[in-house]
C-alpha cells in the first residue's frame, strides 16, 4: 500500500477529483467522514490529510510515500523530495502586495514584509539587494499593511478577491504555483512499480483536465 499525504484546504477537492479521474475509488462514506486517514476501496492507497506545510515533512520522513502539495509550499519548505509531476491543479500566484502601488520604490530604509513565506520572501528580496525586515505571520496576512504592521505582504493570490476586499494591489509577481506530486526518495526506489503506476495515472488524468 502507498501512503499519500494530501494538503488540506484549497488543494484537497482538486486533488481528490484528479485521483478519482485517475481511477482511485474512495467510498462516499470515507469522503463524507472527518477521518484524517482513509483508504481507497481497493486498499491500494492510504490517504492522510494534513496542513499544506506538513506535507513535505511527512513525505521527507517517509511516513507518506507521496504527497500532493502546492509549489509555493515546496519553495518555502526546501525539503529533499522528488518532484516527478506538476498536476496543474489549484493554480495561483505568489506575489508581493501593498496598499500603496509604489510601495517598492517610494520608501526609505527597511521594507517591512509580513508573510507566511519567510524563506521565499527572504530569498526574493535578498536576490535583489532590497533590505527587508521579515515579519512572520501565520494567517490573515492581508491585514498587516492596513494596520501599519508592514509595508508589503508576500502571499498567495488565486482569484484576487482577498487582496481587493482588503485594499491591496499586486506590486510584484514572484512565482506561479500549482499542485505537484512529490515522492519520498526511498519510496521511489523501494515501491517503484506502485509509484510509477500512480504517477502515470495522475499524469494522464492531469493532461485530460488541461485539454478540456
Ligand atoms: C490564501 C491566501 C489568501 C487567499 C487568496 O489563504 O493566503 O488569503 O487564499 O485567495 P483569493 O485570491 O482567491 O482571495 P488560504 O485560504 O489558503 O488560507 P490561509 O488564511 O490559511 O492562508
Amino acid at each position: 500500500m502507498i501512503t499519500l499525504a494530501i494538503s488540506k484546504g484549497r488543494m484537497q477537492d482538486d486533488a481528490l477529483a484528479l485521483l478519482a479521474s485517475a481511477g482511485v475509488r474512495l467510498s462516499s462514506e470515507s469522503l463524507a467522514s472527518r477521518r484524517l486517514a482513509i483508504e481507497d476501496e481497493e486498499k491500494a492507497y492510504r490517504f492522510i490529510f494534513v496542513k499544506p506545510a506538513d506535507v513535505p515533512v511527512y513525505v521527507e520522513h517517509g511516513i507518506a510515500d507521496c504527497g500532493v502539495v502546492g509549489r509555493d509550499v515546496l519553495m518555502e519548505s526546501g525539503a529533499d523530495l522528488l518532484l516527478p509531476l506538476d498536476l496543474g491543479i489549484a493554480r495561483c500566484r505568489l506575489v508581493v502586495a501593498a496598499t500603496n502601488p509604489n510601495a517598492l520604490t517610494s520608501g526609505f530604509g527597511m521594507l517591512r514584509v509580513a508573510t507566511k513565506y519567510v524563506n521565499v520572501a527572504t530569498t526574493h528580496f535578498g536576490g535583489r539587494g532590497v533590505p527587508v525586515e521579515i515579519i512572520p505571520l501565520s494567517g490573515s496576512v492581508e491585514l498587516a499593511p492596513a494596520l501599519g504592521l508592514a509595508d508589503v505582504i508576500v502571499d498567495l493570490v488565486e482569484t484576487g478577491r482577498t487582496l481587493r476586499e482588503n485594499g491591496l494591489v499586486v506590486v510584484e509577481d514572484i512565482a506561479e504555483s500549482t499542485g505537484c506530486l512529490v515522492v519520498n526518495r526511498a519510496s521511489y526506489q523501494l515501491k517503484a512499480t506502485a509509484v510509477s503506476k500512480l504517477t502515470k495515472a495522475l499524469n494522464q488524468a492531469a493532461s485530460r483536465i488541461v485539454t478540456l
